[in-house]
């Protein structure tokens, strides 16, 4: 299978095109049509599709990696112009959701959720598919379902909860899943915020589709915000396995961008706004 990667919605912008948001898209070009992965926030997927020359109007299928607002709030933009669409997600991607930041030295309690109700979506044209597990979506697409959390040093990101009947617990967004694309070269894996953990991903997906060869890993790493151990031993994961590119994006954090790309120098690339991964 060919496939052209072009990342929508990111953080920063590394064209003269496009802009830059809290948020994750990818816009994927197969031989066998076009797919979305993620939608942003909402504030630039149609604006940056357009300017890098993405027809949304194309796409067969959207898969959501989870339910944060930063990966669903484009939803409505998406579907509006697409029409009718399937839409692949965890069942528990309408949960409500809670962050609580320390912004200028106080405690903030944010609504993270999705923020659509799912009635909304449907009468705009999303047909909302629901599985929690590891299925292939179109010949050599799968999504990894839920992931299970093995390793000791990844944990849940503390300041995420969920609230459910008056109750609030913490957020370990079992929904989180990551789509994987089976080409000549190795898998293509795209991570959304990598929740579960990059490396219970990759292992997840190691034991699903009994392959180990990579060609790229892409996405949202969430690899700054929690232990500094976290990192290394992903590096420590990252530097044994066969892995031709590592691409991150989005919520990454800077200190792991530099960190990564010190470590696998040439093989190591930032996914923009703009950038194409092509083969
Ligand atoms: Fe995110
Ligand atoms: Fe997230």
């Amino acid at each position: 299978m060919k496939v052209k990667i072009t990342v929508l919605c990111e953080n920063l912008v590394g064209r003269l095109v496009g802009s830059g948001e809290h948020g994750f898209s990818a816009f994927i070009e197969t031989e066998g049509g076009n797919y979305l992965f993620d939608t942003g926030s909402g504030h630039s997927i149609v604006a940056n599709s357009l300017a890098l020359n993405k027809d949304l109007r194309t796409i067969r299928k959207i898969f959501l990696s989870h339910g944060h607002h930063d990966h669903t709030g484009g939803l409505p933009e998406v579907v509006k112009l697409k029409g009718e669409v399937d839409v692949h997600v965890h069942p528990n991607l309408f949960s409500d959701r809670i962050a609580v930041l320390k912004e200028d030295d106080k405690e903030t309690k944010r609504f993270v959720g999705i923020p659509y109700k799912k009635a909304y979506l449907e009468f705009l044209g999303a047909n909302f598919i629901f599985s929690k597990d590891f299925y292939e979506v179109e010949r050599d697409i799968f999504l990894t379902g839920e992931v299970p959390r093995k390793t000791p040093f990844e944990k849940p990101d503390p300041r995420l909860f969920i609230e459910r009947e008056g109750k609030t617990t913490q957020d370990i967004l079992l929904d989180d899943q990551s789509l994987i694309l089976n080409t000549k070269e190795g898998l293509v894996v795209i991570f959304g915020c990598a929740h579960s953990g990059m490396v219970n991903i990759l292992n997840h997906v190691i034991q699903k589709t009994r392959k180990e060869k990579f060609y790229a890993i892409m996405g949202g790493t969430h690899l700054d915000f929690l232990t500094p151990e976290q990192l290394e031993e992903s590096i420590k994961f990252l530097r044994k396995m066969e892995i031709k590119k590592i691409g991150v994006s989005h919520c990454t954090g800077m200190r792991a961008v530099f960190r990564l790309h010190q470590e696998f120098g040439d093989r190591f690339f930032y996914g923009y706004v703009g950038s194409v991964l092509e083969l």
